[in-house]
C-alpha cells in the first residue's frame, strides 16, 4: 500500500491510498504511526467501513479504550462510541449564541484533561453528515509552542496552570460568553448527566510529548481557570490572567488550526497529547452521526490537585 501524503491548511495532513479493504502490512502501520507522530492530525477520505474495521484499523495507533460516558456507546460495540446531534438528546446539548440556538457546540478542548490523564487520541468517521455546520476544528499546540517568542517561552516554562471542571459553561473563566445564553435544558452540575465531578487538574503549561519529545502549549479555553501561585514566580494575579488571554488566543489562530468540512466516509485521527479540537454544532433537528474510537493513553500527563 504506498500512502500519499498532503499537507492540511496550516496543520495536519491528509493521507490517500489507504484501503482498509486489504490487509495492512506492519511496515504501512509503521508509517501510520510515524506520520501520527510527525503531524498529530490525519484526514482520510472515502472510508466507507464497518464499525469492525473502525476499531481494527484505530488498534494500529495503541489499545482502545472504552469512553466514560457509557450510557452512548454501541452495545454491540463496546470500543465504538456514536456520536448523534438530531435526537431527542438534544435539548440537553442546545444552548443560544447571539440568539441562535445551537446544538453540541463545544469549545476548544482536550479530551480528559480534566483526569489528568488524557486519552492519547481519538478517531471520528462520518457517518451521517449535517449539510451545513458541524464542523470539527483542530488546533497544533506544538506549533503554537514553537511560534511563541523567547521571554514568553522562559517565562511559561516555570508556570503550572489548573482546569475546573464544570458543567456550565457560564462558569468557565477563559471561553467567549459574549451573547451566550445556557439552553432550558443545560445541564447545570455532573450528576445532571450522570457524570462524575473530578477534582481540579494541574498541567505544566509547557508539557514534554511522551513519544515526540516535541513542546507542547497546554493551554486550552475549556476548564482553564488560573495560573498557580503565580506570586511564587513573579506574576501578579492580573498579570497572570492576561497571560492565559493571550495564550489561549494565540494557541486558537487560523497559523495553528485546521477546520474539518464533514463529508461521509471521512476520518479524522488526532493526538490527544498534541492537538487541542472544537466543534461548531448544529442547528437543531438537523441529523450528524460520528463514530468514535478511543486509543487509550498510558501517561498521566497532569496531576489531580488534592487539598490546594
Ligand atoms: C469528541 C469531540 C467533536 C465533533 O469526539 O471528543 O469533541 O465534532 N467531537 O464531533
Ligand atoms: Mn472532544
Amino acid at each position: 500500500m504506498s500512502l500519499t501524503v498532503t499537507p492540511l491548511d496550516h496543520v495536519g495532513v491528509e493521507i490517500s491510498g489507504l484501503n482498509l479493504e486489504e490487509t495492512i502490512s506492519e511496515a504501512t502501520q509503521q508509517q501510520l504511526r510515524e506520520l501520527w507522530d510527525e503531524h498529530a492530525i490525519l484526514v482520510f477520505r472515502d472510508q466507507h467501513i464497518t464499525p469492525e474495521q473502525q476499531i481494527e484499523f484505530s488498534r494500529i495507533f495503541g489499545p482502545l479504550e472504552m469512553h466514560p460516558l457509557k450510557a452512548t456507546t454501541s452495545e454491540e460495540y463496546p470500543e465504538l462510541f456514536v456520536l448523534e446531534n438530531g435526537s431527542d438528546k438534544d435539548k440537553f446539548f442546545t444552548a443560544f449564541y447571539n440568539g441562535e440556538e445551537i446544538v453540541g457546540r463545544l469549545d476548544w478542548h482536550m479530551d480528559l484533561h480534566y483526569t489528568a490523564r488524557p486519552n492519547r487520541g481519538a478517531l471520528l468517521r462520518a457517518v451521517v453528515v449535517a449539510e451545513e455546520d458541524g464542523l470539527t476544528g483542530f488546533g497544533d499546540l506544538a506549533k503554537a509552542y514553537d511560534a511563541l517568542d523567547d521571554e514568553t517561552k522562559a517565562l511559561v516554562e516555570k508556570l503550572e496552570v489548573a482546569y475546573t471542571f464544570s458543567m456550565q459553561r457560564r462558569h468557565m473563566r477563559y471561553v467567549n460568553l459574549d451573547g451566550y445564553e445556557p439552553g432550558p435544558f443545560s445541564p447545570k452540575k455532573p450528576a445532571d448527566v450522570a457524570f462524575p465531578d473530578f477534582a481540579d487538574a494541574a498541567y505544566p503549561i509547557v508539557v514534554k510529548h511522551p513519544i515526540s519529545g516535541r513542546k507542547v502549549l497546554e493551554v486550552v479555553e475549556q476548564f482553564l481557570d488560573r495560573v498557580i501561585t503565580p506570586q511564587q514566580f513573579g506574576l501578579s494575579n492580573d498579570e497572570s490572567i492576561e497571560l492565559l488571554e493571550r495564550l489561549v488566543e494565540h494557541g486558537k489562530k487560523a497559523e495553528f488550526t485546521y477546520f474539518h468540512h464533514w463529508k461521509k466516509g471521512d476520518m479524522v485521527l488526532w493526538d490527544n497529547w498534541r492537538a487541542m479540537h472544537c466543534t461548531t454544532g448544529t442547528k437543531p433537528g438537523i441529523k450528524r452521526v460520528i463514530n468514535r474510537t478511543t486509543i487509550a493513553g498510558d501517561v498521566t500527563l497532569g496531576r489531580v490537585l488534592k487539598g490546594e
